[in-house]
């Protein structure tokens, strides 16, 4: 027993929250070149996320899901959650011509497996290091 029992107490403050879901789906990206990348991700990444598998990830342009610039083609949502009204707001004022399989690599977040989804701008490590 731990003083004042806290495992115990922080245990009913998280929940659920406080074992990991590590359920794994695979997904497909197709890349700005036309080759396809299978990749392994945990449930409830993004497709951002699930990029960090990928030789060079999704190219981001803010740390909060405003910028619009990770958008991503999904080729086949399967396994895609549904847009979410914070993504929707963002794609509506960035992307004037709605396009139900655009969506931002920040938001949409993998449910399960069998998505193929294909990049656009993937991060360019040269141009961080100046070379
Ligand atoms: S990185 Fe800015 S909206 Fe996704």
């Amino acid at each position: 027993m731990t003083p004042f029992g806290i495992r115990k107490r922080l245990k009913g403050l998280m929940g659920d929250a406080a074992k990991p879901d590590v359920t794994s789906y695979e997904l497909v990206f197709v890349l700005p070149d036309g080759s396809e990348q299978k990749v392994k991700t945990e449930a409830r990444y993004t497709l951002a996320m699930a990029s960090q598998f990928l030789p060079s990830p999704i190219a981001t342009g803010c740390p909060d899901g405003q910028c619009g610039q990770c958008v991503v083609e999904v080729l086949d949502g399967t396994g895609i959650a549904a847009i979410s009204d914070s993504e929707r707001k963002v794609m509506d004022k960035w992307h004037k011509t709605p396009d139900p399989k655009r969506r931002l690599a920040c938001h949409a977040r993998v449910e399960g497996s069998g998505a193929r989804v294909r990049v656009f701008s993937l991060f360019d490590y040269d141009s961080v290091r100046g070379t």
